[in-house]
Formats: C-alpha cells, structure tokens, sequence
C-alpha cells in the first residue's frame, strides 16, 4: 500500500506555510491549503504547482468560522496531519490591538482544534515561537529554559496557544508537537518564492532587502545600546526551508509512532547568534549591494538577545541545519530581485 497521507496547512499560501507545502510535497505528502488571505495573495499556490508540479487544494477560508472550516474536512474526511501555522504576527500590532490578536489567534486554534478531534487526525504541529521564552536571561536557551513573562500580545497568544494544545490533546488519541521558531529568513533557492506579505514587512530581513531595492529610502536599526559585542540586539536566523524541513520531519516522527508522550516541544533555530548590524554586514558582503541605514533607539518590545539550542531536535527529529547565514542573505535577494520585477511588470 502506498498511500500519500494528507496534511491540512492552515496559513498554507504564508511566508512559511508556503515553504513548508514544497517540502512536504517533495517529500510524499499530499497537501489540502486553507488561508484567509489576511496577509497573503494566492500567488504563492501557482509557484507551487509551478515547481511541485501539484495543483494544492485550496479553502479561502478564516478558521474563526467553525461551521464555514468543517467544510475542509467533510471534503477531506483522510487527512491524518495538521499543521497550524494560521496566525496574526506583528509584535507592535498586538500592542495596539490585543484583542484582535487573542480572538484571532486563539480561537483559530480553538476551532481547528475542535475538528482535528472530531475527525480524528493523528497529528498536529504548532507554530510556536521563541517569543515564549520573553526576556530570556542568557541563550542558547534550551525546551526547559522557564519562560518570561511575555513582551507582547502576539507573544502571550502563543504562550496561551501551546497550553490550549497540550491540554486539550492530553488525553486523545491526537499528538502533538510545538516548533519554537526563532527568526525565519530567507526564500526558496529559486528565487520564485519568498516572503510576500499583503502588509509591510516589519521583519529585519525583509526590511533590508526592500532598503536594497529601493523600495524603502532608509532603515533604522533599532537599539545601539544593548549589552552586546556590538550594541545591537542578537537573534538567531534560521533559513526558511531548514524551517520547513523541522516540519515534515516532525510531522514523520508522528506518524511513525515515534512519540512517547502526548505533547513535545523543538526549538528550531540554528543556534547561531548574530547581531542586526552582523546582519546588515553579511547581506552587504553577499550581495556586494551597499544599504543605507541609520541607528536609530530601541524598538519597544525587543529582547536584547535570544539564540536556540537546538540538540533536541536534532536527536530526536534527527533535524540539521543545512543552509548558512551567507544562503539567507543571496536567496532573500534573489526573491527580493524577482517579485519586484514582476510588480514592475503588472503595472506595465
Ligand atoms: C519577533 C518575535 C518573534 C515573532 C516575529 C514575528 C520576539 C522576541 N520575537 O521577532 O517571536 O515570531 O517577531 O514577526 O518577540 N530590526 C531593526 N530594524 C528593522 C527591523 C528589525 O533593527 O527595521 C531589529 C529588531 O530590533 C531585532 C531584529 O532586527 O533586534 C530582528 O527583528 P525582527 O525581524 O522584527 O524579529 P524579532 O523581533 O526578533
């Protein structure tokens, strides 16, 4: 018997859920997308088909609406996967609306939830992040290092969203695993397929590669006095298809019956500290592309310095990083290149 099994990507046409549903397709998966476009255009569905060779199907639907998501798995009553990373994300957003981030974010998950047990799926991922952890007190910080309180909303909503998981999953027949991601960057090798947001980046790499292209006359790196080598705030850039990989692979774990308990826990991070005005350098010395920045204060909210130990998941997912910070740096301008030469084109 060889049967594709089928995952549910909630957020699926997303800077990371689109990344994540190559992987899995290239990796024998059968995709079902849903998103509410709150953040993203389709666009992404088509690279896929384009480099997949799969036509993904998709529900442009917002998973606040119960009865309106049921649809998804009365159509697909098999898929035995899920993966949640259907979510609101800015930081300073959340500051002004904290009620939209918890109502979003919490009851999505509350709802995907509730049909994940109806249908009986086996397995569920959660996008989680190492915002849990607040103001951790020294890096790398490991699965058991004791969270802070959080510096945000958007960072509570993920706090409250992994214990909404491990209680409600306790005692069902359902897994799961939560990723603590720590900074994704970068796009697909192509250069076809990268972060694509509706709304502006707010995001460092993002944010440096729109400077690069114009399409920003300046950026400011935020804080020049933290306790660091260098001043500026210290975060651990992952790349986004060494991302995507930690999910597939901890999907397989799964579904091959590999874990004990009900609830686990991976920081995915490459466990590679580096400073915003490292990576201002790296991304100059890459691209040979000179940016104009200033120094500017601290942003509210930020965390002087986070960086992961990432050993659980390599011994137990069997996950390695494979891309470097050199790889981010040439593919987030390769992606920055192409999509603006294809906005360029769709206003000829
Ligand atoms: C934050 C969250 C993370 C969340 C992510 C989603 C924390 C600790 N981390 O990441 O959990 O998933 O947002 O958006 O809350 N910077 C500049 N100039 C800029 C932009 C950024 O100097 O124009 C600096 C920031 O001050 C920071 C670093 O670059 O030191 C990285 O910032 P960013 O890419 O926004 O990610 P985090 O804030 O680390």
């Amino acid at each position: 018997m060889d049967m594709k099994q089928k995952v549910l990507v909630t957020g699926g046409t997303g800077y990371i859920g689109s990344h994540t549903i190559i992987d899995l397709i290239q990796h024998g998966y059968e995709v079902v997308c849903v998103d509410n476009g709150s953040n993203s255009d389709t666009s992404p569905l088509q690279t896929i088909k384009q480099l997949t060779g799969v036509e993904v199907p998709f529900y442009p639907l917002d998973l606040c609406d119960l009865d309106a998501s049921e649809q998804i798995f009365v159509d697909h009553p098999d898929i035995r996967g899920i993966i949640h990373f259907a979510a609101l994300k800015a930081v300073g957003e959340s500051v002004e609306k904290p009620l939209l981030y918890f109502k979003n974010n919490l009851e999505s998950l509350m709802n995907i939830l509730t049909l994940a047990l109806r249908y009986k799926v086996k397995g569920f991922i959660f996008s989680s992040s190492c915002t849990v952890y607040g103001d951790a007190p020294e890096s790398p910080v490991t699965e058991q290092t004791p969270w802070q309180e959080a510096a945000s909303p958007y960072g509570r909503t993920k706090q409250i969203g992994e214990h909404i998981i491990t209680d409600t999953i306790k005692d069902s027949a359902m897994q799961g695993i939560l990723l603590r991601y720590f900074n994704p960057a970068g796009a697909h090798p192509s250069g076809i397929i990268g972060e694509s947001p509706i709304n502006p980046p707010q995001n460092l790499v993002p944010v440096i590669t729109e400077t690069a292209i114009g399409r920003r006359d300046q950026m400011t790196v935020f804080g020049t006095d933290y306790p660091t080598r260098d001043g500026s705030c210290i975060r651990d850039y992952i790349h986004v298809m060494d991302l995507a990989r930690a999910h597939t692979l901890a999907l397989q774990y799964l579904f091959d019956g590999k874990q004990n308990q009900s609830c686990d826990v991976f920081n995915v991070g490459i466990g590679n500290g580096l400073s915003v005005l490292e990576i201002i350098a790296a991304f100059e010395k890459e691209t040979g592309v000179k940016l104009n920045y200033k120094l500017g204060p601290r942003r509210p909210g930020d965390v002087v310095a986070i960086y992961a130990d990432y050993s659980r998941a390599a011994q137990l997912l069997g996950w390695q990083p494979q891309f470097t910070v050199r790889d981010i740096m040439s593919s987030a301008w390769k992606w920055e290149q192409y999509r603006t030469q294809l906005m360029e084109n769709s206003l000829k």
